[in-house]
């Protein structure tokens, strides 16, 4: 069985863990490109941790500037078996308001100029995305909302856009119209790219806005997000300190098959 590593991104508002103890910081290099910033490797109880924060420390990158593929490929480096994303996002349903935690289980993927895979010419790989979080850790993330006392939502759909811009009314509403709970711009392909890595993955959506369909409230406005995303960080802190306390020393084979996903993916014949 393998060791557990616990993996987390840290999103917009959280550039640090402040519950990091015996922390080393170690720029790793990735042929993928560059990561976002040096990943912060400690412990929280027992548990091993590597943190990286999507953005960069002074949020340099926006969403479309940042190299996916190299995230990940240095998370796994790192050795993360299991990969927590913490996002904000917008809400597109009236009872989830700013504040709430939205533990998101499936993703749209409207982006339209990231890298998306390791895969390619020379090397055809197609893994499932049916289920793309791994329900143990998320299983684990609403025990520890649960008793740290956050208020969230267990599963629901992130639609992921390209940014940098927010949505116009209209699109707003058609997101809402096809069923979608949140809205957000890094998810993806961040989501895909830890199947492929065969990293379990986990996705903690913090809403910070209604997004632009509601009538009751106007157009996103950044200072607002900004504003309730300091509101989130000390719960996001607790949220991630309580996961880690109680984490398992070995790695839990994924029900989905997330840590094996490139079983039988692979199209390519090996070379002759
Ligand atoms: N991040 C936070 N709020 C958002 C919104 N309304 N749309 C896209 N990304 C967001």
């Amino acid at each position: 069985m393998a060791k557990a590593v616990l993996g987390i991104i840290g999103g917009s508002g959280v550039y640090d863990l402040p519950g990091l103890e015996d922390v080393r910081e170690e720029r790793i290099a990735s042929p993928w490109g560059e990561p976002s910033d040096a990943l912060r490797f400690g412990r929280i109880g027992s548990a091993q941790v590597v943190f990286l924060p999507r953005h960069g420390r002074g949020h340099r990158l926006s969403p479309s500037d940042i190299d996916y593929r190299a995230n990940i490929d240095a998370l796994k480096r790192a050795g993360v078996t299991d990969l927590v994303s913490l996002s904000a996002c917008g809400s597109f349903r009236e009872d989830l308001a700013p504040g709430a935690f939205v533990l998101a289980d499936q993703f749209v993927d409207r982006t339209h100029r990231r890298q998306g895979s390791f895969f390619g010419r020379g090397c055809v790989a197609h893994v499932s995305m049916a289920h793309p979080v791994g329900p143990r850790l998320a299983a684990r993330l609403v025990a520890a909302a649960e008793a740290e006392g956050i208020r969230h939502q267990a599963g629901g759909t992130y639609v992921c856009i390209e940014g940098p811009q927010f949505s116009s009314r209209a699109e707003s509403l058609g997101y809402r119209a096809a069923g979608y709970d949140v809205i957000g711009m890094t998810a993806m392909p961040e989501a895909k790219l830890a199947r492929e890595a065969e990293m379990t993955y986990a996705a903690v959506a913090m809403v910070t806005d209604y997004d632009c369909w509601h009538d009751e409230h106007g157009p996103v406005d950044v200072a607002a997000v900004v504003d309730m995303l300091e509101r989130n960080v000390e719960k996001a802190q607790r949220l991630l300190a309580r996961l880690a306390r109680d984490f398992p020393a070995e790695h839990e084979p994924c029900p989905v098959g997330s840590d094996r996903a490139l079983d039988g993916a692979i199209m390519t014949a090996p070379e002759m």
